[in-house]
């Protein structure tokens, strides 16, 4: 009997569902067939057929492949990982040539040798990341860091052959980069100058072992493409990447920088797939990197015009460049990703007042104040070069424009500074709590 059930089971999946061979469902399902899921009830055999039809419509290819199979009386329970490329209308959505792969459950029950009941759960929250009618949760907590595309599996094929490397893995972009990549299940490789061994732009010596056995690559350089000397670090370092077989490159880079748009057609020459995530002021300087002190002081104490900037979260930037690595698709795309509305840097100041309810005030200081204060904090000459370039040159307004290219790559809107300054007023990362408490 325990048995009997087991074929059967194993029988609807390959010849009913992965064979769409019909002419055998009335063997295997009974008359009475109840179908359940979260958001159907089907009944009798042909609602059942129907269904089916529809998902092998909108998936020729479709497959279901039994991951565990237990039986228990007259009922069996299957966890199954369903795969196929989206060619045709599902549910109303236009096909979008894409591939999923989704993990679901069925429990079943048993009547005269036939199915009779069905309570299936699919992940459909993956099945519509997959197809890119939602998107990864900007805000979602992961225990170590803001955002986390979980549950995303790495559709592409060739892309998910080989290791992909992560430079600059352990920095803002770079670790978000990182966590999707292995949330997905992508064999990768960080690289820094705290790797082991280490990895560093100034010495390319120590490029060649990281490139072994890459197929694709997130270059986020440091401290900033502007520095000189980057052009050639990256032509360099991308021949050799080229050289190693690397098929797939996604170059992190900034607007409005004459030097970094030159890195960017390095990028393009290489003869391989490219995308270039080009991307406006992070949201995160203020809560993770350079600017995270003055927030603390209640000043942000800079010689910048009061200019708008579209800042970007950059979880979302991540979730861009991991699309570019592991999707079809984003080849041959220069990506202008920008939060979706500009702020001053008094009006920045005043949302983080709003939110977390005490004062911060922008402080426009002359640019020999700061590069004098900059001196006196010990900061490294790169960095105080790099600072007093962006405030000198690129600062100017040329950047003020709010872009698409959040939507272009992933059909969702990008993330307000609003929300980014609640999740770090939660975090207690400025010092208060959204409960209004001095973090500790
Ligand atoms: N911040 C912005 O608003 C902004 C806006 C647009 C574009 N960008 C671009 O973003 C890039 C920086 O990304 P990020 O802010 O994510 O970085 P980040 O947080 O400053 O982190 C820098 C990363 O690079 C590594 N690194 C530093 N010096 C290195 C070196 N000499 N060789 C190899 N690795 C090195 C660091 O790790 P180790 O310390 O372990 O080496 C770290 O992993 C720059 O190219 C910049 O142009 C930034």
């Amino acid at each position: 009997m325990v048995q009997s059930n087991e074929n059967t089971m194993r029988r609807f999946v390959e010849q009913v569902i992965n064979n769409g061979d019909f002419t055998v469902l009335g063997e295997v399902v009974h008359p009475n067939y109840v179908h359940r899921s979260p958001d159907q009830l089907l009944q009798g055999p042909e609602a059942l057929r129907d269904l089916l039809t529809a998902y092998r419509t909108a998936f020729p290819d479709l497959h279901v492949e039994i991951e565990e199979l237990v039986s228990s009386g007259n009922r069996t329970a299957i966890s199954f990982v369903l795969s196929g490329t989206h060619e045709s209308d599902l549910m109303g959505i236009a096909a979008t040539g894409r591939k999923v792969k989704v993990n679901g459950m069925i429990l079943s029950h048993f009547e005269d040798g036939k199915i009779v009941g069905e309570w299936e759960l699919l992940d459909q929250l993956a099945l519509f990341r997959q197809l890119g009618i939602v998107s990864t949760f900007p805000g979602a907590e992961t225990g170590s860091d803001e955002g986390s595309a979980m549950g995303i599996e790495a559709i592409d094929d060739q892309a998910s052959e080989g290791i992909t490397l992560v430079v600059g893995g352990t920095g803002k972009s770079g670790r978000r980069v990182a966590e999707r990549l292995q949330t997905r299940g992508v064999e990768t490789r960080v690289v820094s100058r705290s790797s082991n061994p280490p990895f560093d732009w100034n010495d390319p010596s120590t490029w060649n072992w990281a490139l072994e056995g890459v197929t694709s690559a997130y270059i986020s350089y440091a401290p900033d493409l502007a520095i000189p000397g980057a052009t050639e670090s990256i032509r360099r370092f991308v021949d050799e990447a080229v050289a190693q077989g690397v098929k797939r490159l996604v170059l992190l880079s900034g607007r409005g920088e004459a030097e970094a748009q030159a890195c960017e057609r390095v990028i393009q020459q290489s003869g391989v797939e490219w995308t270039v995530v080009r991307a406006s002021w992070f949201m995160q300087n203020f809560s993770e990197g350079e600017f995270l002190g003055m927030v603390l002081e209640g000043a942000i104490t800079l010689p910048a015009a009061d200019v708008p900037e579209p800042f970007i979260d950059v979880n979302d930037i991540a979730d861009v460049a991991v699309a570019a690595l592991t999707e079809e698709g984003h080849a041959g795309e220069i990506y202008e990703v920008t939060g979706p509305r500009a702020l001053t840097f008094s009006e920045l100041a005043h949302e983080i007042s709003g939110v977390a309810g005490r004062e911060v005030q922008f402080v426009q200081i002359p640019k020999e104040a700061f590069a004098q204060a900059i001196d006196e904090a010990g900061t490294p000459h790169e960095i105080a070069w790099l600072l007093n370039y962006l405030f000198e040159t690129v600062l100017d307004g040329r950047n003020a424009r709010v872009c698409d290219g959040v939507r272009r790559a992933l059909g969702r809107e990008p993330a307000d500074f609003a929300d980014y300054a609640r999740r770090i007023v939660a975090r207690g990362t400025w010092g208060v709590t959204s409960e209004g408490e001095v973090a500790a």
